[in-house]
């Protein structure tokens, strides 16, 4: 299949909307396109069809029991999918459209399929202007995983997309570089309490303002805790990984820089703050995460990095272990899944 790139920023009005309405009759006919969200890239398909859910797993190569969000117009458009309650439109007027994600009971409208089962249905009204003009010209629902092969990191440019999936999809929307740059937040609901599934950029700090309770499940900080029964199934799988080694280091800037000098070996590379860049040895490939402690401009950037590490072929990449509250959760789980769950305790190897 060949597959197109259209650069919306470079369109007339007239072609942009000819774009969108070549986009909109591919999601009509059950077919695939690449799309941008304020998140990451997704790969769109109709949530009406079973068939188009199959095509999203074939062509990502993602196992069929991990299910898809499914993407609305509006807040209230959940109504025709799943069954809502107060707190979802607490959360609604508070979150949506944004990167916030609720799991709510299914509709039977909802095929199996693109739910990988399950009787709930992921629910997520994205803020982007390009995918909102799809969902709403094409008249469908958008069921929507990020745009990446499966286990590699999530694409936050249409290169990216292009990258993963070029022969197997038709389209390619591309509207510039992600401006979050991570998946959104996930929760469940139960009543008026609320579970972090996956962190995103809608903090557990945001959603204790609308919830009575706010919890975060333990595979967030522990992905290697998620075992056979996780409460999403995208927790069991290894995610987010180059095919450089990520090395995550727990420890303080100057336990971090010492290690590195002592231990770094083969073409190696560091994600690296800004303000540590000139400290590192000269051999070391730098990839600049931003401002120390901007944690929205690491969660921009580090999907790109964990790429750029490969088209380098670097063999290892080393990380300072982030904090865990906040934003930074989020920052904090994916590059904990990039690591495979691993952290080098700095202290404790020093007193060895
Ligand atoms: O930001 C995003 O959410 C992006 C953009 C494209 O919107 N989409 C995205 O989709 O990240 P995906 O498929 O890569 O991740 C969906 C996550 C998976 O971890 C999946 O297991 C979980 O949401 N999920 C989906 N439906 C669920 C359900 N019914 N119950 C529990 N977890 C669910
Ligand atoms: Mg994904």
């Amino acid at each position: 299949m060949k597959t197109e790139l259209i650069r919306l920023s470079e369109l007339s009005e007239k072609a942009f909307a000819e774009a969108i309405e070549k986009a909109a009759e591919y999601i009509r006919n059950g077919e695939l396109v690449g799309i941008p969200t304020e998140t990451v890239y997704g790969l769109a398909g109709s949530a009406y069809y079973a068939n188009a859910a199959e095509k999203i797993f074939s062509a990502k190569g993602r196992p069929s029991d991990n299910p898809l969000i499914v993407h609305i117009a509006k807040a209230t458009d959940a109504e025709n999918i799943a069954e809502t309650t107060q707190t979802y439109y607490k959360l609604a007027e508070k979150f949506m459209p944004g990167p916030l994600t609720i799991i709510l009971p299914k509709k039977s409208i909802i095929p199996d399929t693109v739910s990988g089962g399950l009787n709930t249905v992921a629910v997520r009204c994205p803020s982007h202007p390009i995918a909102r003009m799809l969902i709403e010209v094409s008249g469908h629902p958008i069921a929507a995983p990020s745009a990446n092969t499966s286990g590699k990191p999530s694409p936050t440019t249409a290169e990216h997309v292009y990258t993963d999936l070029c022969g197997k999809i038709p389209l390619i929307l591309d509207g510039g570089s992600c401006s979050i740059g991570l998946e959104s937040t996930v929760v469940a609901l139960n009543g008026e309490d609320c579970t972090i599934l996956r962190p995103g950029a809608v903090t557990e700090e945001m959603l204790a303002e609308i919830c009575r309770s706010v919890s975060v499940a333990e595979a967030v900080r522990s992905p290697e805790k998620a075992g056979n029964k996780p409460l999403s199934p995208g927790m069991k799988y290894k995610h987010y990984a180059p095919n450089c080694q990520v090395i995550l280091l727990d420890g303080a800037d100057e336990q971090f820089i010492s290690y590195i000098r002592k231990n770094a070996k083969g073409k190696y590379g560091i994600l690296t703050v800004e303000e540590n860049e000139d400290i590192y040895p000269t051999e070391a490939v730098r990839l600049s995460l931003g401002k120390k402690e901007d944690y929205a401009e690491h969660c921009r950037r580090l999907f790109k990095l964990l790429r750029r590490a490969d088209e380098l072929e670097l063999t290892r990449l080393y990380a300072k272990l982030p904090p865990e509250s906040g934003l930074a959760l989020a920052y904090y789980n994916r590059i904990i899944r990039a690591a495979g769950g691993n952290v080098i305790r700095i202290q404790e190897e020093h007193n060895k």
